[in-house]
């Protein structure tokens, strides 16, 4: 059973931003199986690298999509992204350093994080562009 079921809440109506959304929520829900099923330590050490990871990753062409169509909100909405970077960087520094193992209340908080985030505030950029219409970014 998932941790988190995609629904079409979720969708902004941007096609790159959805799939990494659905990619996002389903790096999740590995977490959540891995972490319910006894993962070593080093198993919960990868999973948790490879959100980090992707995280940056779909920020920074979030952010590039909002540059692109001048959206007023931009500076706000990348000060959460980097909130949540500082945060999910903490985990991992604990992590590695054996400090603390991650918990389902760290999961719980990411969880909470990302959907509410994707539910308000990128939601917001989606209807942005939905209702502007306004030109896709170039993809390199
Ligand atoms: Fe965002
Ligand atoms: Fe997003």
């Amino acid at each position: 059973m998932s941790y988190i079921n995609w629904d079409d809440t979720f969708d902004l109506g941007i096609n790159e931003l959805d799939e990494h959304h659905r990619h996002l929520v389903a790096l999740l829900n590995l977490t959540y199986d891995i972490l319910t099923q006894g993962a070593t330590h080093d198993g919960i050490a990868e999973v948790l690298d490879e959100l980090v990871y992707y995280t940056i990753y779909h920020f920074a062409a979030e952010e590039h999509w909002m540059k692109e169509n001048k959206y007023p909100h931009l500076s706000q909405h990348r000060d959460e992204h980097e909130l949540f970077c500082q945060k999910i960087n903490e985990f991992q520094k604990d992590l590695l350093k054996q400090k603390t193992n991650l918990s389902l209340e760290v999961l719980q908080f990411l969880n909470n994080w990302l959907t509410t985030h994707i539910l308000k505030s990128d939601a917001d950029f989606g209807r942005f562009v939905v209702k502007s219409s306004h030109p896709q970014p170039d993809s390199n």
